[in-house]
Order: C-alpha cells, then sequence, then structure tokens
C-alpha cells in the first residue's frame, strides 16, 4: 500500500518550517500539483517569505500528501497560499481538513483576517469554506484568479 491510499482522516497534519525533514517533499507537492500543469520549473516554487510562513502538511509515512501555506502580513492576519492536495486525494474533503486547521491555528495566535488568490475554478471551493470574493479577477501564473477573503470567529 502507498502513502496516497491512506484515508485523508488517517493522514498526520503537522506545522513544519523550511529545514524540516519533510519540507522537501512539500515542495515536491506544490512543483507537481501547482507548478509543472503551467510549465514552470522546480526553481520557481518557492516564495521570497518562505521562512517567514506558517506551512501546515498533511503526510503519512514520510509522503508529503497536502500542504497549505499562510503569510502573516500584520497583526491582522494575512495570506494563505500554496494550497495543494495530491490528485489521488482530491475530493475527499483533505483541503477542507487543511484549511479549518490553518484557521484553528491562526485563531490560536489571534490572527483573523486572510486573505488570497483563487484560481477561478477554484473559487467554489473557498467559498464552500465560508471565503468571499471581491475585487475584479486578475491574471497570475498565466490564469484567471479572483481575491478572496474571510474573517475568522464571526
Ligand atoms: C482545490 C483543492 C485544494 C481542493 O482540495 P480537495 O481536498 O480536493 O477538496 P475537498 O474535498 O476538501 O472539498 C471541500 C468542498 O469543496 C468542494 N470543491 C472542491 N474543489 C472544488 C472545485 N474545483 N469546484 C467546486 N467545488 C469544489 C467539494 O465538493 C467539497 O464540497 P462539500 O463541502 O459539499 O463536500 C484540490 O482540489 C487541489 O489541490 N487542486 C489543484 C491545485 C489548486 O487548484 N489549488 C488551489 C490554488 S488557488
Amino acid at each position: 500500500m502507498s502513502a496516497s491510499d491512506a484515508a485523508p482522516s488517517e493522514l498526520a497534519l503537522d506545522f513544519i518550517q523550511p529545514g524540516h525533514a519533510l519540507y522537501g517533499g512539500e515542495l515536491e507537492l506544490r512543483f507537481r500539483v501547482l507548478r509543472e500543469p503551467l510549465g514552470y520549473t522546480r526553481e520557481q516554487v518557492t516564495f521570497p517569505f518562505e521562512d517567514a510562513s506558517l506551512h501546515l502538511v498533511a503526510h503519512a509515512g514520510g509522503q508529503v500528501l497536502g500542504c497549505v501555506l499562510f503569510h502573516p502580513e500584520d497583526t491582522r492576519g494575512g495570506r494563505l497560499f500554496q494550497m495543494a492536495v495530491t490528485p489521488e486525494l482530491q475530493g475527499q474533503r483533505l483541503g477542507a481538513r487543511l484549511v479549518s486547521t490553518l484557521e484553528a491555528e491562526l485563531l490560536r495566535r489571534g490572527l483573523t483576517q486572510v486573505h488570497l488568490h483563487a484560481r477561478q475554478a477554484v473559487v467554489p471551493f473557498y467559498e464552500r469554506l465560508g471565503y468571499s470574493t471581491y475585487a475584479e479577477a486578475f491574471l497570475e501564473v498565466g490564469i484567471p484568479h479572483r481575491h478572496m477573503r474571510k474573517s475568522l470567529g464571526t
């Protein structure tokens, strides 16, 4: 049985930092799910604020199968980014579990304002989780995106 055969509810979720043993697996997942399909290279996976961000990974057997990142931008909140679930486990609520686990940690830290850049096709996923669109659509990594946001704990 491979790690991706694990039921999503059986995966461990942990916050890690660059340098952690699972960070390489996180970067590989981000590359495969978010960047490779758009024609980007592995060198184009990272953001300038990797070290300053929270990295939540879902893992089993040392393999990273899902992740979501959050960059605190001020004392009230910041940006959720790099949301990815391995294709074999998509549609089984792992993405929702990652976002709710991240949100609980943000609330614990007193951060209540979350915004993100949603790919147009994924807007309904975030809407299911209580996020709302605002402002105009825009292009990022060559595809249409929407600004979305949520106030936690309201
Ligand atoms: C988008 C993504 C993170 C969602 O994770 P997931 O584990 O597949 O989603 P979940 O199973 O947790 O879905 C939660 C809810 O959102 C809905 N949903 C998920 N993706 C959706 C989509 N693309 N369109 C419409 N609804 C969607 C699900 O049906 C589910 O609804 P429910 O509450 O009625 O059951 C995942 O599909 C993914 O990695 N996609 C490719 C990368 C990507 O686009 N990332 C986002 C960049 S902004």
